[in-house]
């Protein structure tokens, strides 16, 4: 006889609920990891980390942040009294050590450092981030720069002209990192809660974003709605996971010596590449820009998920919805999409 949909329905919820818990335990074994490292003992100790914890209250709200699959803890804190969340990526084991990798390269441990970021990050290296390693305690720094959000919030900080759509780095402790903690997570209910008026704006500054990420030559190769978060305060878009932004030279370089048969094969989460078929190697060349993406994976609505545009008026939705199409298949650039898009919401 088949068990009873009741007792499925029981056991389902009763396993669910496990997972969770369990889920919970790391968590919060992994945070104790964290926690146990000097510089992170000595913010909580100072009182200017505070961690709220999650067993007190597991029942209730089981993870503020639940869509995190690259990192291993993505955490509501406040950091001198500011909302901040504390991250720290999952990395294959642990971080890669100095004393491991330094091995047969008769350098010291701060060139040791500063070249391996060289190598990472090629163009992106900057002046005063190489100094700014010296200044670091290096076993600490270069675990965090084996994270590349770290690394992106760092040389941004460092940037002559500050940018809008990077969250501030508010302070780091071992190997994890805090940054500040952007307002409103785009979503769908961003998306509803906003009208057609208000929600310009929003469009304007992923316009701006993809000008400004043009002009520094960063790639984002994973574009979706939950990435990015919106400062109603600066009025800006941020980009609050950067965990696959590439300088354009390093992405080009994850396409090359790659097999394929097909272009799919060259593909690198949301950036796309070029099947050389005949050879069955990707082309080092990008076959698509920031703009493309976003208008493909923001703005227009996909299967059964809204955009930035579903929330049109019916007269322009068609329109806009086709605009957003040829920009996500064409490489159309910004100044172009501003120019078409703005007649657009004018009428
Ligand atoms: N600085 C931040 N401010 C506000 N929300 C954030 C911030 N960083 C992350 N989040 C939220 O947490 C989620 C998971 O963090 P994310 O860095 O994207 O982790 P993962 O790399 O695992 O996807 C994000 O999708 C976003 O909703
Ligand atoms: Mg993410």
């Amino acid at each position: 006889m088949p068990p009873s949909p009741v007792i499925v329905v029981c056991a389902v919820t009763l396993i669910s609920v496990l997972v969770k818990v369990l889920l919970i335990y790391k968590r919060e074994n992994v945070l104790d990891n964290v926690l146990s490292l000097p510089d992170c003992a000595q913010l909580v100790t100072s009182g200017r980390l505070k961690i709220p914890s999650s067993l007190s209250n597991w029942w209730s709200k089981v993870d503020l942040f639940p869509s995190h699959a690259g990192k291993e803890i993505v955490r509501p804190v406040l950091f001198d009294n500011i909302p901040a969340v504390l991250k720290l990526k999952r990395l294959p084991e642990k971080c890669l050590s100095i004393a491991e990798t330094i091995r047969g390269t008769q350098t010291t441990p701060l060139e040791h450092v500063r070249r391996s970021v060289q190598a990472n990050y090629h163009e992106g290296v900057t002046e005063p981030l190489l100094n700014r390693i010296e200044s670091e305690d290096l076993e600490s720094i270069f675990c965090r720069l084996q994270q590349p959000e770290y690394f992106f919030l760092l040389w941004a900080s460092l940037l002559k002209r500050s940018s809008p759509h990077f969250p501030r780095l508010l302070g780091t402790c071992g190997e994890v990192y805090i940054v500040e903690n952007v307002e409103e997570v785009l979503n769908e209910e961003f998306i509803r809660s906003k009208s057609w008026n208000e929600m310009q704006p929003v469009i304007n500054s992923f316009i701006s974003l993809t000008e400004h990420l043009n002009h520094v030559s960063i790639q984002l190769c994973d574009v979706k709605l939950d990435n990015f978060g919106w400062d109603p305060s600066t009025q800006e878009v941020k980009m609050v996971d950067l965990d696959t932004a590439f300088f354009t030279g390093s992405l080009q370089e994850q396409f090359r010596e790659r097999q394929c048969v097909s272009d799919e094969d060259c593909h690198l989460f949301s950036c796309r590449g070029c099947c050389d078929v005949p050879n069955r190697k990707c082309l080092v060349k990008i076959a698509d820009n920031n703009l493309v993406r976003i208008c493909r994976e923001i703005f227009a609505p996909r299967f059964m998920e809204m955009g930035l545009f579903s929330g049109a008026p019916l007269a322009k939705k068609e329109r806009l919805f086709k605009l957003a199409k040829n920009c996500g298949r064409f490489q159309m650039d910004w100044s172009d999409f501003r120019s078409a898009y703005q007649p657009e919401i004018a009428q």
